[in-house]
């Protein structure tokens, strides 16, 4: 894990005692890891480093797996998303009707790497499994909203959108 930080105290302590309270009610907490770390997700829309070092700790088990599942599974960041955080689904359907040629799209727009933000905090890009819409495929969201049969001229569109929308704000 490197030259990493490991101080919870500067994790947001009520949304820590929520993951802490969640994980005093499983019945075999060392065997819940990867539920533990959707629940750390969700309260904290990534897990940094501190955060997988306090899951670790609570769950009696070593650090470097806690960090091997969530650099594993592409649905879990370490970085803080950007305010738009972009989801390319590379489920099936979508792979064979061009999902990666969108991803490549954005991210090469973007200068970024998956699962990486821009330096300005606007865009995040990461790829996803099946989100189950696939008759819309090739499928990419953007926070809540779904946008589908994207192309590379639309993945353009919904960067010059968003770029757009921050703007007005
Ligand atoms: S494969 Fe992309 S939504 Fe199902």
């Amino acid at each position: 894990m490197g030259n990493i930080h490991l101080n919870v105290d500067t994790l947001d302590q009520e949304k820590l005692a929520l993951l802490q309270t969640y994980i005093d009610e499983l019945e075999r907490p060392e065997e819940s890891l990867i539920h533990v770390l959707h629940r750390a997700q969700k309260l904290f829309g990534h897990i940094p480093h501190n955060l997988q070092f306090f899951v670790a700790k609570q769950l009696h088990i070593g650090a470097a797996r806690v960090n091997g599942v969530v650099s594993f599974y592409s649905f879990f960041n370490e970085d803080k998303p950007g305010k738009y955080d972009i989801s390319v689904c590379m489920g099936t359907a979508c792979y064979v009707r061009g999902a990666e040629k969108v991803l490549h799209t954005l991210l090469d727009t973007l200068e970024i790497e998956k699962g990486k933000v821009t330096d300005d905090g606007l865009f995040s890009v990461r790829d996803v499994r099946c989100i189950g819409a696939c008759g819309l495929a090739p499928v990419v969201t953007v926070g809540e909203k779904v946008y589908g049969h994207t192309t590379e001229d639309i993945a353009l569109d919904i960067i010059d959108y968003y770029r757009g929308e921050h703007n007005e704000n």
